[in-house]
């Protein structure tokens, strides 16, 4: 995620996209920049880190001109550094651009058509600035864009303004969302609606695949390469600039639950080798026959990222026979942990500031392991201290509990089973079936977002409990705790989770009509078992809701509030199988009236001890 907005007008556009740029901070804020473009003249700004860093470097000294673009960071590829930053130039500097999105395949576009030419930056943008200027050597603008589109894989949100056609900004959409605003003499863009609504509340989104030329007084859309004009009106917008932030969503937490949709996709997207049934990770700075001399993994962290790291266990010892530790920061740094030279460690977390994650970190370097980082947080701690890694690319999460981290989590840690598999014996054909299967999880997740009333509706009925149990076997035991975990720190219901083969050891003396129980009973080879654990629970009169697979009849017999989800492979079941319990647990805690976004007694990034 970044955000980018876009002014033409007749006032000075520096201080309205600088202030712009603050409210969309909440998409990205590890570095910015703004253009302005003043007759012939372009005046660009750029600096590592948040939007006061960039006001500190304008100095009071603004940039002179009425029309121009801004772009606040999250980055994806290329590391946090000036040069990456946006707005990019193409090669005679005639055009600028920002973008919002990735370019799958800018290498391929750099050796095909750029040759000779040189970057500036890492960035998959700078490639497509140069393809568009190239193209605007002979077309106009709208069409430069549009052939230079036609090329792209990928995700586009942009804006585009040329030397040569001062009276326009043009804006394309593909995956990453984009907004019009409508003034007076003046017309406003940005990733969303939120920075606008201080100019306008007149509002037109653009679709898929729909391209925008901005004018001062106008706004004309098409479809990408089509001239026929769309007739779009623009929607009246009430919201208050945090109901924007959010997207139309009463809390961070549900809007980020959504998140996932796209999110999931950020996180695998140029990472998968279907030639090879393999991954690759950029940054993870290891060849393979170093990787190959790995016989040991530990996987570090705390909160719901150790939960992810429960289920790394399960891929890596499924798919690699990799020995797989995972462990809890808070007490991983003060055992006196098993490392050699062949030991793995991943730091996984969100933020990348954890502190006990962070010093277990170091210990593990200290004594010798390869230590890398999965990490959100883009030139966090955890990130720059590891000798390399993967960002999870889940975008900015501000709600405390997490949950677009976690599947994103999730995704990077199968990536890397999926190396290490390929890397050990696991064959050509199961790698490929595990990456198309990936592929398919962004529309599965839809599909089970789609039931969300339905889980509000179970969500409504169980809320009236003191306690619940969550259960699960295998790969779905983590998530079992996973949700567990959700539901105490969102509605403050006491919970546990166990391993359903457990319950005969103690956990069944709980069971009453007073003592519910969330079953996680999706169709793999422990299925059967997770029935029988089912008959003991109605048994005992405990009432309870399912999560099963899609066409499972044979539950219907034993519980009438059964959330349904898409059948999947089951090392990819964890990812599918989490997001009807986060959206049970946020209703949960709606209906509690709980602060959703900031339980109590909680805090988003534990920087101490
Ligand atoms: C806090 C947050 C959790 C998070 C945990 C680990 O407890 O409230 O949502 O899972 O820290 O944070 P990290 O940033 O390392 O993933």
């Amino acid at each position: 995620m970044c955000g980018i907005i876009g002014y033409i007008g007749e006032k000075p556009a520096g201080k309205i996209l600088l202030n712009g740029l603050r409210k969309l901070e909440y998409r990205g804020y590890d570095s910015a920049g703004m253009l302005l473009l003043n007759k012939d003249k372009f005046t660009r700004i750029r600096s590592v880190g948040d939007i006061d860093k960039l006001e500190k470097k304008i100095n009071g000294q603004w940039p002179k001109g009425k029309m121009g673009i801004a772009h606040t960071r999250w980055a994806t590829h290329g590391g946090v550094t000036e040069k990456n930053a946006h707005p990019h130039f193409g090669r005679a500097k005639e055009v600028a651009i920002i973008h919002n999105g990735i370019i799958e395949n800018y290498r391929e576009l750099k050796e095909k058509y750029l040759k000779n030419h040189k970057f500036s930056s890492q960035t998959d943008t700078e490639v497509l600035a140069h393809l568009i200027e190239k193209y605007h050597q002979k077309h106009p603008l709208k069409k430069a864009v549009e052939s230079a589109l036609k090329k792209v894989h990928g995700t586009f949100g942009l804006a585009v303004i040329s030397k040569k056609e001062p009276d326009k900004i043009i804006a394309g959409r593909s995956g990453s969302p984009l907004a019009i605003g409508v003034g007076d003499n003046q017309y406003f863009l940005a990733s969303d609606a939120t920075p606008l609504l201080t100019h306008t509340r007149k509002i037109i989104y653009l679709d898929d695949g729909e391209i925008a030329i901005i004018k001062k007084n106008n706004s004309y859309i098409y479809k990408i390469g089509n001239n026929n004009q769309i007739n779009k009106k623009a929607q009246n917008i009430d919201w208050n600039t945090e109901e924007a932030q959010k997207g139309g969503f009463p809390h961070f937490m549900i809007k980020e639950i959504y998140d996932q949709r796209e999110v999931f996709m950020d996180a695998i997207r140029g990472r998968l080798r279907p030639k090879e049934g393999s991954a690759q990770m950029g940054g993870f700075n290891l060849k393979d026959k170093e990787a190959q001399k790995i016989d040991r993994i530990i996987l570090l962290a705390c909160g719901t990222a150790y939960y992810s790291c429960l289920v790394g266990k399960y891929l890596f010892e499924r798919l690699a026979q990799i020995p797989t530790e995972a462990e809890i920061g808070s007490e991983y740094r003060y055992r006196n942990p098993v490392i050699d030279n062949k030991t793995l460690v991943f730091s996984v977390s969100q933020s990348g500031e954890t502190l006990d994650t962070l010093v277990s970190q170091r210990e593990a370097k200290r004594k010798g392991a390869y230590v890398r980082g999965i990490v959100n947080v883009v030139g966090s701690t955890i990130a720059r201290e590891a000798d390399g890694g993967t960002y999870i690319h889940a975008g900015p999460e501000l709600s405390v509990a997490s949950s677009k981290a976690f599947t994103n989590m999730l995704a990077i840690l199968t990536l890397y089973a999926l190396y290490f598999g390929r890397l050990h014996k696991m064959s050509f054909e199961t790698g490929n079936k595990i990456i198309k299967e990936l592929e398919k999880i962004p529309g599965k997740i839809n599909l089970i977002l789609k039931q969300n009333e339905k889980i509000k509706k179970i969500a409504y009925k169980y809320s009236k409990y003191q306690n619940m149990l969550y259960l699960g076997r295998g790969i779905n035991y983590p998530i079992a705790l996973e949700g567990s975990h959700k539901l105490k720190e969102l509605s403050y219901i006491h919970s546990e989770a166990y391993p359903a083969g457990e319950m005969k050891h103690g956990v069944n003396a709980l069971l009453d009509k007073d003592f519910p129980v969330a079953a996680i009973a999706t169709k793999n080879n422990l299925y059967e078992k997770m029935i029988s654990n089912l008959e003991e629970i109605k048994a005992r009169k405990s009432p309870f809701f399912v999560i099963a697979t899609k066409g499972d009849k044979n539950i219907q017999r034993m519980t009438s509030d059964i959330i349904y989800v898409p059948k999947t492979i089951e090392i990819l079941e964890p990812i599918l199988n989490v997001i009807p319990l986060q959206l049970f647990a946020y209703h949960c805690a709606v209906k509690l009236k709980r602060n959703v976004d900031r339980p109590r007694n909680l805090a988003k990034s534990v920087t101490v001890e």
